[in-house]
């Protein structure tokens, strides 16, 4: 059983923290898919602290989203306290650190995967963010630095002796970025590092028998964050296959395009239509992927910036696709 705090899942199958995808419209849309956990994007403490109001729109939660943590980066201890009690405040089930976000612009000032080179400062940012809260209190890393400092093992054990309540690990280093394959063979070892610290995997886990693999290696959940994107139904065809071993009908045309739709409309309502509308764009090629003739109904959709010509040219490509299906 996965447990946090009061919270009990059993081999959850979680969304994971993506700035710019994970708000509130898609965290709703994967939640009513089976996501058994979802975070918010990260969000820098610094800002937080000083109340900027886009950070604090950024982790604002609901409550049909639950259970669902606030993720926070950065590693200034007054900050990271500070930023730790107003992120309370709004109300999510725990608070999430993340030590893992490798661009250089975050990793390069210590912050995110930054930490994994300095883990002094690594349980310095814990602790002031445990200080900051009585929630429970989380971490998100990878495996090391680089290929000659894989310290996982160790984070493992300090942040259980910290009394963090669960660890997700992205199976790269930092230095890797997003190359190679993320290495699951790791699982085994951070679990027998720290059997209590209830683990998440992630990393390239896409299908059903990937979540299944991640849970057979010793991992007690699994995070997916492309794979969502590209197909949010995910989360309940990996937990109809744990439960049954068989696969649920992949979702037709028109449940994507219908998907789709809804997705552009709420993130419409949730930002204003125009900025709603072009900052939907890049979903578009996830949505329509594989769909004959996609790459040109993608690219006349780009020149919208209000809901409705989208849905007309929307429903008129499904009318199109169901005469070739019935041709
Ligand atoms: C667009 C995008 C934004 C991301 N933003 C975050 C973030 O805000 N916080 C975080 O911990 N990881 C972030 N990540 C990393 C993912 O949470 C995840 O660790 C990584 O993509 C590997 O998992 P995957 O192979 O399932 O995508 C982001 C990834 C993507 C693709």
């Amino acid at each position: 059983m996965f447990k946090i705090g009061p919270i009990e899942l059993d081999r959850p199958v979680v969304l994971a923290p993506m700035e710019d995808v994970s708000d509130i419209p898609f965290r709703q849309i994967c939640k009513e898919r089976g996501a058994d956990l979802v975070y918010t994007e990260f969000t820098n403490v610094e800002a937080i602290s000083r109340n900027v109001p886009r950070a604090i729109h950024k982790i604002r939660v609901t409550e049909d989203e639950r259970p669902v943590a606030i993720q926070l980066y950065g590693s200034n201890g007054e900050s990271l306290e500070r930023a730790a009690e107003i992120a309370s405040a709004l109300g999510p089930d725990f608070i999430d650190i993340n030590c893992g976000c490798w661009v250089k612009k975050v990793a390069g000032r210590g912050d995110g995967a930054g930490l994994l080179r300095d883990l002094k400062r690594f349980e310095f940012v814990v602790q002031s963010v445990m200080r900051g809260t009585r929630l429970p209190v989380t971490v998100k890393t990878r495996l090391g630095w680089d290929e000659g400092s894989f310290v996982i093992e160790e984070v493992a054990r300090m942040l259980a002796a910290n009394g963090v309540q669960a660890l997700t690990v992205h199976c790269r280093t930092r230095c890797q970025g997003y190359e190679g394959r993320a290495d699951w063979s790791w699982l085994p070892r951070i679990k027998e590092a720290a059997p209590d610290l209830p683990l998440l995997a992630n990393g390239d886990i896409v299908t059903p028998e990937d979540v299944a693999e991640v849970l057979r290696l010793g991992a007690d959940g699994a995070m997916i964050g492309r794979g969502a994107i590209e197909n949010p139904w995910i989360f309940g065809q990996a937990k109809h296959f744990l439960a049954t071993g068989e696969h649920l009908p992949a979702p037709s045309h028109e449940d994507r395009i219908e998907l789709c739709l809804r997705h552009l409309k709420d993130n419409a309502a949730y930002r204003g239509e125009e900025r709603g509308v072009t900052s939907f764009r890049k979903f578009y090629a996830y949505y329509l992927k594989g769909m004959t003739d996609s790459s040109r109904v993608r690219i006349s959709l780009m020149a919208h910036t209000q809901v409705a010509p989208i849905e007309e040219a929307l429903r008129g490509y499904l009318a199109v696709l169901g005469e070739r299906v019935g041709a």
